[in-house]
């Protein structure tokens, strides 16, 4: 499953990848606003779980190409249970430097937004990040996420001592004016996935995990 805009291609990852993220992994540039850099094989790890994700699920982490070039990735991904507002999903974004500064990330997560409201049917999805990372929370502004700030949290599995461990969190809701069709006729205009509780060992697109798992219906809406 691929998703296009403009200028990227949101795409299942290859091993030509690897190399390419590893580098942006390592970058000091890149990962400020982390803990830690990633070595190789952290790096490895974390591209074969995003394609592995993307292969159950039909969507995930999608790597990110900018004619042609592995510039990153944005994506979805379900929230690490011990998260203080999990379960849900999550949009992210991670680009190389010399990609930074030319609206790719909130080109890119807009083309995501559409996906997981229209063809997944998120009801609502949600980000986070350090405090002092402005330019991702800048993109999350652009895609009308919002921040209450009494949902900061201290991030669970930073170390306690590093200074960026405070987090912001943002959220948007699908308008309830276009709810999901499940039939892949919304904004994006994506095919057809079949959405739901389905157990199928690793259909394109089917959602190994139900909806009800992502996002109880229990859980109180929270306007966008
Ligand atoms: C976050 C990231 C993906 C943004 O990618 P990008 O393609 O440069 O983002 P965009 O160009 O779409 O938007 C960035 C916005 O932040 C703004 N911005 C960037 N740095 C800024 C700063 N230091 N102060 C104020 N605004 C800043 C840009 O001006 C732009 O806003 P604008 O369109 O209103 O001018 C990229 O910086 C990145 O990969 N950073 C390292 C990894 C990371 O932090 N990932 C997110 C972890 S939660």
């Amino acid at each position: 499953m691929s998703l296009a805009t403009d200028r990227l291609l949101l795409r299942q990852w290859r091993v030509a990848d690897r190399e390419p993220f590893a580098a942006m992994n390592a970058d000091p540039v890149v990962m400020s606003h982390f803990p830690a850099r990633l070595t190789r094989e952290e790096s490895d790890a974390f591209a074969d779980r995003s394609e592995a994700g993307i292969a159950e699920r039909g969507w995930g982490l999608w790597a990110v190409d900018v004619d042609g070039e592995f510039a990153g990735f944005i994506g979805l991904q379900p929230l690490r249970p011990t998260l203080p507002f999990a379960p849900g999903v999550e949009i992210g974004w991670r680009l190389a430097a010399r990609f930074h500064g030319h609206g790719y990330a909130t080109e890119g997560a807009r083309r995501v937004v559409t996906y997981a409201f229209d063809t997944i049917g998120l009801p609502q999805i949600v980000s986070f990040t350090t405090e002092r990372n402005i330019a991702s929370r800048r993109v999350m502004e652009k895609l009308g996420m919002t921040r209450d700030p009494s949902e900061d949290f201290d991030h669970p599995a930073v170390p306690a001592e590093w200074d960026g461990r405070r987090h912001v969190l943002y959220r948007l809701a699908a308008l309830p004016s276009n709810p999901p069709t499940h039939q892949g006729a919304g904004r994006g205009g994506s095919r057809p996935k079949p959405v739901g509780a389905s157990t199928s060992e690793g259909a394109e697109g089917r959602l190994r995990t139900p909806l009800t798992d992502l996002w109880p219906s229990s859980r109180p809406s929270v306007p966008a």
